[in-house]
């Protein structure tokens, strides 16, 4: 079965742009091949933060755990069998404090597991996961494309360095930037957007 896997991640709700260009691609996706969409909405159902319980019961013997551990190794194993039973992934990012959403970097902290989806071998960290196209959606109130922010988009940074981490190094960044410095920047910003899914959606057809 193939699957689109939709991540979502703003914490604002209907007004958040990465969710709406994120969910705009993966319907596009379905439409266009009737793959079935499952979707995590981290913004609406966030994750609890990991704890003692999911480091430790990761590396404690399956018959040793306490049920705090399995409860917590067994949200993980879920998270990664979802991306596992994708074919592709999109995934909406909306900065906050120059970085993702904490809701996001939580569901990192969860599939990002040692053993399971990288390990480290002769050569350096090595990615375990099936190599998948991942759509990155990333909305920022500042552009960060290029000029004098550039160097502090440590979202993007961040993000397609842990996919990279993981094994998933087929990424295509997608930009809702600048929308926050006036009304009609974001009108733009929203319009090149469009362009920019509509062109990319036509490479991968
Ligand atoms: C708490 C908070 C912090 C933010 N921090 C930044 C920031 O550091 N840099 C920036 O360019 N925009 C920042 N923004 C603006 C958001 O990145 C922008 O509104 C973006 O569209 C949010 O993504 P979303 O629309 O998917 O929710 C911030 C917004 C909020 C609410």
């Amino acid at each position: 079965m193939t699957n689109i896997l939709l991540v979502t991640s703003s914490p604002r709700g209907p007004q958040s742009l990465s969710t709406r260009f994120a969910r705009e691609i993966a319907e596009s996706l379905n439409a266009r091949s009737g793959h079935a969409i499952i979707e995590r909405d981290l913004g609406a159902a966030p994750l609890p933060h990991i704890t003692a319980a999911y480091i430790d019961g990761r590396i404690a013997l399956p018959e040793t755990r306490t049920v705090e551990q399995i409860e917590a190794v067994d949200l993980a194993q879920s998270l990664v069998d979802e991306v596992l039973s994708a074919d592709v992934i999109v995934i909406g990012s909306g900065m906050i404090n120059f970085g993702p959403p904490t809701q996001l970097k939580a569901w990192f902290d969860y599939i990002t597991w040692p053993g399971v989806t990288f390990r480290y071998g002769t050569t350096g960290p090595m990615g375990l996961l099936p190599n998948k196209k991942v759509y990155l959606v990333t909305a920022t109130g500042g552009v960060f494309s290029e000029g004098a922010n550039a160097p502090f988009d440590f979202q993007t940074a961040y993000l397609t360095h842990l996919l990279g981490f993981i094994g998933l190094t087929d990424i295509e960044v997608i930009r809702v930037e600048g929308t926050l410095i006036s009304p009609d920047a974001a009108k733009v910003a929203i319009a090149s957007t469009e362009t920019t899914i509509r062109a990319a959606l036509e490479r991968a057809a």
